[in-house]
């Protein structure tokens, strides 16, 4: 049976190759796409969803726009500097025009009409701000029961990379992540940038991508930009595919290893605003420290097979 999957997401490279990664999947119902402010504007991150999935032959897949902005304080920066101006290298116009039209009621509205249809409980991959997944929990409770897993790419355990402490997805809407990974009782598995970044690949692994034929060539033409920063961050050729590596334990639940622990997300506005501290502490002590106080748990993604990861991907990606 395959996987149903929703994908929430802020295009943005790697959110690109995770989409493509879903909607080239023949073992995945990719039910629909909903988009949200963060790498880009809104209107920038929704253009690219579109022109991904037509460039993925999948006019069948819904797409709704979410929000433009966080749920309390503004987003102080974009990302424009890691994907490029348009969110995509500036190739965003290279791809093919969208072949369907934006569904009119907007992401919350098609993220409950496509879970209450749902025979089956679904996976919700958001691999942007949570600002969508938590209005869609706040404003609708009942949909909880629909949904399998959420498969969150977002956090960092050591550290994040828009800050010392945050990552950029809960950075962008830390009271949206808190909301959805600390208050939420749904099933969640974070994917934080600790691993995303060790799955990085490099240059041969883009090759083979272009090679590969059009829809291969075409994303990695999307990635000059992200290159650039990647070659600053990780200091060799490469790039960090975060998003795909989520969507990819969405696809393949347990291709990542897991670890349930208790989680915060910070929502100060000091300077620690949207780290995620996630406490690994053996389960003895923190008895001792927390009493009858149960605080949220998520599954961790804490390692996988580097090598069968990425080629994982790089075979989904290449076998259209
Ligand atoms: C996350 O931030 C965005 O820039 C990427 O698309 C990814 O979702 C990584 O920190
Ligand atoms: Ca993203």
């Amino acid at each position: 049976m395959p996987t149903p999957l929703i994908i929430d997401t802020d295009p943005g490279v790697d959110d690109a190759f995770a989409i493509a990664l879903a909607a080239l999947s023949e073992d995945v119902e990719l039910l629909g796409v909903t988009t949200v402010f963060g790498n880009v504007p809104l209107e920038a991150t929704t253009l690219n969803a579109r022109r991904v999935l037509a460039l993925c032959g999948r006019a069948d897949v819904p797409v709704a726009a979410g929000a433009a902005r966080p749920l309390v304080h503004a987003q102080l920066q974009r990302a424009s500097h890691v994907h490029g101006s348009d969110g995509l290298s500036g190739r965003s116009a290279a791809l093919p025009e969208p072949a369907r039209a934006l569904e009119p009621g907007g992401a919350v509205s098609l993220l409950v009409s496509l879970l209450e249809a749902a025979a089956e409980p679904v996976t919700i991959a958001p691999i942007g701000p949570l600002t969508n997944i938590a209005l869609l929990l706040a404003a609708h409770p009942e949909v909880r029961e629909k949904i399998a897993r959420i498969v969150v790419m977002g956090g960092g355990l050591a550290g994040g990379n828009t800050t010392g402490a945050a990552e950029f997805n809960i950075w962008s809407d830390p009271e949206a992540a808190r909301r959805v990974l600390v208050e939420e009782p749904v099933p969640c598995v974070l994917v934080p940038m600790d691993l995303t970044y060790r799955c990085a690949v490099d240059s041969t692994w883009l090759g083979k991508l272009a090679a590969s034929g059009p829809i291969g060539t075409a994303l990695e033409a999307l990635t000059p930009d992200y290159l650039a920063h990647y070659r600053k961050a990780l200091g060799w050729d490469g790039i960090v595919l975060h998003d795909a590596v989520a969507v990819a334990e969405a696809i393949r639940p347990g291709i990542l290893k897991t670890e349930s622990y208790p989680i915060e997300v910070e929502c100060s506005l000091g300077p620690a605003r949207g780290a995620t501290l996630v406490d690994r502490r053996r389960q003895a002590l923190r008895a001792d420290a927390e009493g009858d106080v149960a605080p949220g748990r998520v599954e961790v993604a804490v390692d996988t097979d580097l090598e069968g990861l990425r080629g994982f991907i790089l075979e989904r990606l290449t076998q259209a």
